[in-house]
């Protein structure tokens, strides 16, 4: 056994690593460029991956569904390490599958993935955590959560209960608009919507922070912002994320401190106390309110786009860091290192996003764009078909970039935009505002 695990970092520090990354999103182009860039990593494989991926040098697309678990393992035989992507695999059982075949994996498994999956689950671990986050109540009949509402007024925020792609929450601003979305939610969402979740409404600047844990030991990555709503301004509907930003200047060593200490940790705590191994990211949507940081919401995995922002800065070699989480070495290893200054990701959607949207738009200029310094550009929803670039999705591109300052990385990022063509293209020109106006105060 000993002797098996010599061999492996022996290997390793021959630039042997393996790494199978699941997904296809902007996020996990980033996760595998990032990993390429350690010395130690030989190749990467995306399953199913993207038009990114498969243009990168050292990764390979393997077309597979990311619900195709045996298949994955099957894939993943020789992988050193597999990289779960999306909440959805993570929610199945994706990571309970690979462990079972002893194959490293860093993911939380089915159990402990429904700290996204299941709002009503992930409310009541943090009521038992103690960790500060809105009120709020579970209902599943409807005539109940209606005469809730009725008593505790408006503003307040319905969330659908399962998985809704970031669709399933309502912040209603009055009475009506939250008796309606409660009735809406009952046949919307299907199984995702049969429990609602209802909340008080909180009001300050939203942080993510991502932290990665091996179970035992937890540390954040650098704080990002997401630009939720379509609109400049923050205006408009809601949708995966518009454009993020890394470092977040607002959030103070001492705030980073505190969340440490009164949120990441006593969540983890309450996992273990589960029998939860948790081996991957527990990413803390915070509010930053009058009363200090609150969780709005966990994920189970990297966020999309701050991932994409968050990248570029970390010096750390990725599949160093993930391993030692996937090993359970997470306290002996080094602390995280980060470049300094500033990272932008400003993201480019297919007109009609979040609505309806076309595809197939042939794109160009990706590559007079990364001629650019410091710049990235990450793909989400595009195809290489014999070899033109199509759009596929209706977050098309995460344009990336980074520099001493936010001035810098913000500038270059747009600049390596104003390269990048297709047909009803659109982004937001205000990414990062925030940090111009010196307050990330809405
Ligand atoms: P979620 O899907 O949980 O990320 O929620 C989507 C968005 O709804 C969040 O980014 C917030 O802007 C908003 N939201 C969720 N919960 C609350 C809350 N308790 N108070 C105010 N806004 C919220
Ligand atoms: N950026 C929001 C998310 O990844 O859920």
């Amino acid at each position: 056994m000993k002797q098996s695990l010599l061999v492996k970092l022996f290997e390793r520090s021959e630039g042997n690593v393996k790494v199978l990354v699941v997904g296809s999103g902007g996020r996990e182009h980033a996760l595998a460029w990032k990993l390429l860039q350690s010395d130690t990593v030989r190749q990467v494989i995306c399953v199913p991956g993207n038009g990114g991926t498969a243009r990168l040098a050292g990764c390979q697309n393997l077309p597979l569904s990311v619900d195709d678990f045996e298949e994955i393992a099957q894939a993943a035989q020789t992988a050193d390490l597999v990289v779960v992507g999306p909440e959805v695999p993570l929610a199945e059982g994706i990571v309970d599958h690979l462990r079972s075949k002893n194959i490293p994996a860093f993911g939380p498994t089915k159990a402990g993935a429904q700290i996204e999956a299941s709002k009503s689950w992930a409310k009541a671990l943090m009521q038992a955590a103690r960790v500060p986050t809105a009120k709020g109540a579970t209902f599943t009949n409807l005539e109940a959560a209606k005469a809730y509402i009725q008593d505790q007024g408006a503003p307040i925020v319905i969330k659908a209960n399962g998985l809704a792609a970031g669709k399933g929450v309502t912040v209603a601003t009055t009475v009506e608009q939250a008796l309606a979305a409660v009735a809406a939610a009952q046949g919307k969402f299907g199984a995702a919507g049969n429990q609602v979740l209802i909340e008080e409404c909180l009001t300050g600047p939203e942080v993510s922070v991502l932290a990665i844990t091996d179970g035992l030991t937890i540390r954040p990555l650098l704080p990002a912002q997401d630009h939720k709503r379509i609109g400049e301004g923050d205006t408009g509907e809601n949708t995966g994320g518009m454009g993020a930003y890394a470092p977040v200047p607002l959030v103070t060593a001492n705030q980073m401190a505190q969340i440490q200490q009164e949120i990441l940790e006593p969540v983890l705590k309450a996992l273990r106390s589960q029998q939860i191994d948790y081996r991957g990211v527990l990413y803390a949507g915070l509010m930053f309110t009058p009363a200090g940081p609150k969780v709005i919401e966990f994920n189970c995995r990297f966020g999309d786009p701050e991932t994409q922002a968050i990248l570029p800065l970390l010096e750390t070699p990725l599949d160093s860091l993930l391993l030692a989480c996937v090993e359970q070495r997470l306290a002996e290893f080094p602390a995280i290192a980060w470049k300094p200054g500033a990272s932008a990701c400003v993201v480019m959607a297919a007109a009609g996003y979040p609505g309806a949207y076309a595809k197939g738009e042939e794109i160009t200029g990706i590559d007079q764009a990364e001629q650019l310094a410091n710049v990235a550009v990450f793909q989400a929803g595009t195809q290489l078909q014999e070899q033109k670039l199509l759009t596929e999705g209706g977050r098309v591109l995460g344009v990336t970039a980074w520099g001493e300052d936010f001035d810098q990385a913000l500038a270059q990022a747009y600049a390596a935009i104003d390269c990048i063509e297709f047909n009803g293209s659109y982004y937001r020109r205000d990414i990062g505002y925030r940090v111009r106006l010196g307050t990330t105060t809405p």
